[in-house]
């Protein structure tokens, strides 16, 4: 699994062969800007994903709900999840949360609609940690994640992603489970793997956490790119005479 959040790049990953594109509210931070993911509004999500679902032929495309289209109600997160399916053409969507929102998660369910689960590090609940390392370290927070993951299996989740947990633990959710563990600094014992677009290919260099493996450096290559078109330019080296009409 990839995230993706344009036409453009979902078309490539497809074409690549990935089993599932994210439209992720990820969105938030490497396409706007935004320090965490809690700005991103259902519209503009609902903007990237129908994007990037008319990139894909074979990809499964799941979308974020985003914060704060969801955790009033379930009602209010059937309504925001319609919106999502009716206005993309999305497959899934996730939600971040356990046992305090199953509710939400039965209600869309019996809609029809497939839920994927995410449980560990949930950026939407940043401030309530205070930071974006490592969680379940203790005991205490283990026990809930491995409660809440066979809640969301019961409730009937298809997938559950495990956000920056100990591979220990994710090794033992994912065994404990029939349903597929997607992991993001999680370990290798879980059954798929998730990055983010912009990290896995290096434009965003500021971040680099551990579990990160960056397959290309984008940034650079794209900065020596945008040099070399500027010296071409001044040097009135393009266009040449076979790039003009
Ligand atoms: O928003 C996102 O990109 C995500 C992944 C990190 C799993 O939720």
């Amino acid at each position: 699994m990839i995230t993706a959040y344009d036409y453009s790049f979902a078309k490539i990953f497809d074409g690549a062969g990935i089993d599932i594109i994210l439209v992720g509210d990820s969105a938030s931070n490497v396409m706007a800007g935004h320090e965490t993911t809690l700005p991103i509004t259902l519209d503009q999500m609902i903007y990237h994903a129908s994007a990037v679902v008319r990139g894909c032929t074979k990809s499964l495309v799941i979308v974020d709900l985003p914060f704060g289209s969801y955790q009033g109600n379930s009602k209010e997160a059937l309504i925001s999840t319609i919106r999502i399916m009716k206005e993309t053409g999305a497959h899934a969507i996730k939600m971040e949360g356990g046992e305090e929102i199953l509710d939400s998660v039965k209600r869309i369910l019996s809609a029809g609609i497939p839920v994927m689960g995410h449980l560990g590090l949930t950026p939407q609940s940043i401030y309530k940690f205070g930071t974006y390392t490592v969680r379940a370290k203790e005991e205490t927070e283990a026990e809930k994640l491995k409660r809440d993951a066979e809640l969301l299996q019961e409730a009937g989740c298809f997938g559950i992603v495990l956000e920056k947990i100990p591979a220990t633990l994710a090794e033992e959710v994912s065994a404990s489970l029939s349903i597929p563990t997607i992991g993001i600094g999680a370990g290798k014992h879980c059954d798929g793997q998730v990055l983010v677009m912009h990290d896995m290919l290096g434009i965003n260099i500021e971040f680099k956490p551990r579990f990160l493996r960056q397959y290309l450096n984008l940034h650079q290559q794209i900065t020596e790119a945008v040099h070399s078109y500027i010296t071409d330019i001044k040097a009135n080296d393009f266009p040449n005479e076979h790039e003009q009409y």
